[in-house]
């Protein structure tokens, strides 16, 4: 029997990651034998561990907070994805080094699809601006939406990353926005929760009257910290949606390069489901 294959995710912390649970079930269903590590890696072991993870003839890598940026500069050739959205979720090994690619703003795309929510020319309003809003803004404008308008607590910041995509459907708002343009898109038809207060059981400040009636809320986050978020939706009787559906998602694409095969994801995803709601 051939060994099994040797895949890693990499990140600090790395304790709570459900990459390990999401690709097991993947080879499970592919029938795939294979061995995929939790690597706790600080940002300065993050070349060292590359490399000794390349030398033992690992497949592919995966790559959480802190990593997602600095991992660009030790791969030896980026997908345009990655290159667009300056972060790596994603290696893949080549015949000389690491191929880089992000899978995060696809696998958003995906789920938005089989939620049945609609993107062509549709108003997005991104709240936040870290590294999970830059992975996903490209596919988003790929998906042929009208306008994304990104809000975020430190408006520089927004700028900076709408200026990089350099496409006049992404503009930074201001908070109220009130003071944005007149085009800006309120009402927007769907606000996309990208922030990371959640995690101390906060949400971002909103307005209801930025949403349309019957508008959603898609959060990136999932569990407790999209408790919050949540309750605001329903509150203003808005459709919510948390992120576990993208998170599987983006996992099932990276599976998909590693091996050629597209798992089906509503096992892992139930799964995850379940555990999410019996904790
Ligand atoms: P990620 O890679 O997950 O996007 P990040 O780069 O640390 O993480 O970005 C976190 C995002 O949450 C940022 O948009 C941040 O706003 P700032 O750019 O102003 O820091 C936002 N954020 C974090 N705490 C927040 C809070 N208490 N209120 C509003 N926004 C917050």
């Amino acid at each position: 029997m051939s060994d099994p294959i040797l895949l890693a995710v990499l990140g600090d912390p790395i304790g709570h990651s459900k990459s390990p649970l999401i690709h097991q079930a993947f080879a499970n269903t592919c029938g795939l034998s294979i061995d995929y590590q939790a690597i706790h890696c600080p940002k300065a072991d993050l070349e060292k561990t590359l490399k000794e993870l390349y030398a033992a003839g690992a497949l592919g890598l995966n790559l959480t907070v802190p990593l997602k940026e600095a991992a660009i500069s030790f791969c030896e050739s980026l997908s345009p994805q990655a290159q667009r959205a300056g972060s790596v979720n994603t290696l893949i090994r080549g015949d000389r080094g690491w191929t880089g690619d992000n899978t995060d703003g696809a696998g958003l795309v995906d789920d938005f699809r089989a939620k049945g929510i609609n993107l062509d020319q549709a108003r997005l309003l991104v709240i936040g601006a870290g590294g999970a809003v830059a992975g996903v803004c490209g596919a988003l404008l790929d998906a042929g939406v009208a306008r994304i308008a990104v809000m975020n607590r430190t408006y520089e910041r927004a700028k900076v990353l709408c200026d990089r995509f350099n496409d006049a459907r992404l503009m930074a708002m201001s908070n109220p926005p009130l003071d944005s343009p007149l085009d800006s898109g309120l009402p927007f038809d769907v606000l996309i929760q990208a922030t990371s207060v959640g995690h101390s059981q906060q949400r971002p400040h909103l307005n209801p009257d930025w949403l349309r009636a019957e508008g959603t809320v898609y959060d990136l986050n999932y569990g407790p910290a999209h408790v919050p978020i949540a309750q605001w939706a329903e509150t203003h009787g808005f459709r919510v949606t948390d992120g576990l559906g993208m998170l599987v998602r983006q996992a099932q694409l990276a599976f998909h390069q590693w091996t050629g095969k597209l798992p089906e994801i509503e096992p892992v995803y139930e799964r995850l489901r379940k555990g999410l709601t019996s904790t």
